[in-house]
């Protein structure tokens, strides 16, 4: 998601600093970047030399110390919350004080990564939803210790990047994923069951639901990965055995099906 928050805050006018632990992870992000800006180019809606101009306010780096001048971060590495906790100590040493410290996080504790700081006023969630340039929400999430003046820059910065910001308190899985998760995980549970197909599963939710993709392609386009690691956040964080992971999906994981990412996963890409 990295490369679709780097690309929306480019095209409002930030410069932007984009880092990642591979030179390859990076050049996939910038493909990625230039992929969805022609779309808006073939389509009229932005100009050959807007397009160029929009990356080329993206500097790409694989130092983490190159984000010295930062004034706002926005997090987006694995759901891992040791990672996660590592990147927020390193960033609180390398960034200046004022700096807001932002994470992409889907379910992990923006509380617990305040802690891993000298400054959890100003660590936030800022929850973008894939694909970053087209979906509008920005769910923000405050920690026990967000001060005022964060959450106010974060509603700002999010309507200059084109998003609405709607709040809500740092519990598991938020309320996106602690109501879109349980819903994936009963679809997957329904094909492990054998109750239907994947197409019939999906079809249903479509043309029942009005869904814009069902559940199992919207999974394997989530990450399966990400999915179960959700999951075993809502689990471990909530004590409720209704948020039990499939076994399917542990499956799949364990395969190295992740979905869309890998080639395969409910379906094969
Ligand atoms: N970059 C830029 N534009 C893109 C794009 C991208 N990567 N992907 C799609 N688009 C644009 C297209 O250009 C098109 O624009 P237009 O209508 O203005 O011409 C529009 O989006 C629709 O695209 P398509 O016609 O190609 O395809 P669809 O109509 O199937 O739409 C979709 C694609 C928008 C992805 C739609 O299927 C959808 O809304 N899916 C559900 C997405 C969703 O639920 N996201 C949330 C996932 S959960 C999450 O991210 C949280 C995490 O914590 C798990």
């Amino acid at each position: 998601m990295g490369n679709g928050i780097a690309q929306v805050a480019a095209r409002a006018g930030y410069s932007v600093v984009m880092r990642d632990v591979k030179d390859e992870f990076l050049q996939r992000g910038l493909q990625a970047i230039d992929r969805s800006l022609q779309r808006d180019v073939d389509k009229e809606r932005l100009s050959t030399e807007e397009k160029q101009s929009i990356i080329e306010r993206i500097k790409s780096t694989t130092e983490l110390e190159a984000l010295s001048e930062a004034s706002f971060v926005v997090e987006a590495v694995t759901e891992n919350l040791s990672v996660k906790t590592e990147i927020f100590s390193a960033l609180d040493r390398i960034t200046p004080p004022d700096a807001i410290l932002a994470s992409n996080t889907s379910s992990i504790s923006i509380t617990r990564l305040g802690a891993a700081t000298e400054r959890p006023d100003k660590v936030i969630g800022m929850h973008f939803m894939n694909p970053v340039p087209v979906m509008k929400l920005v769910e923000v999430i405050r920690g026990l210790a967000t001060s005022n003046e964060t959450y106010e820059r974060v509603r700002s910065l999010s309507e200059k990047l084109g998003k609405t910001a709607l709040d809500c308190n740092d519990s598991p899985g938020f309320v996106s994923n602690r109501v879109l998760l349980p819903m994936i995980n009963e679809a997957i549970f329904t094909l492990h069951e054998g109750v239907a197909t994947r197409e019939s599963i999906d079809g249903i939710m479509k043309l029942g639901m009005n869904h814009p993709m069902g559940p199992l392609q919207l999974a394997d386009f989530i990450g399966l990965d990400v999915c179960l690691a959700i999951l075993n956040v809502l689990y471990d964080g909530l004590g409720d055995s209704k948020y039990r992971a499939c076994p399917l999906l542990k499956r799949y994981v364990d395969a190295g099906w992740l979905g869309k990412k890998t080639g395969r996963g409910f379906y094969e890409y």
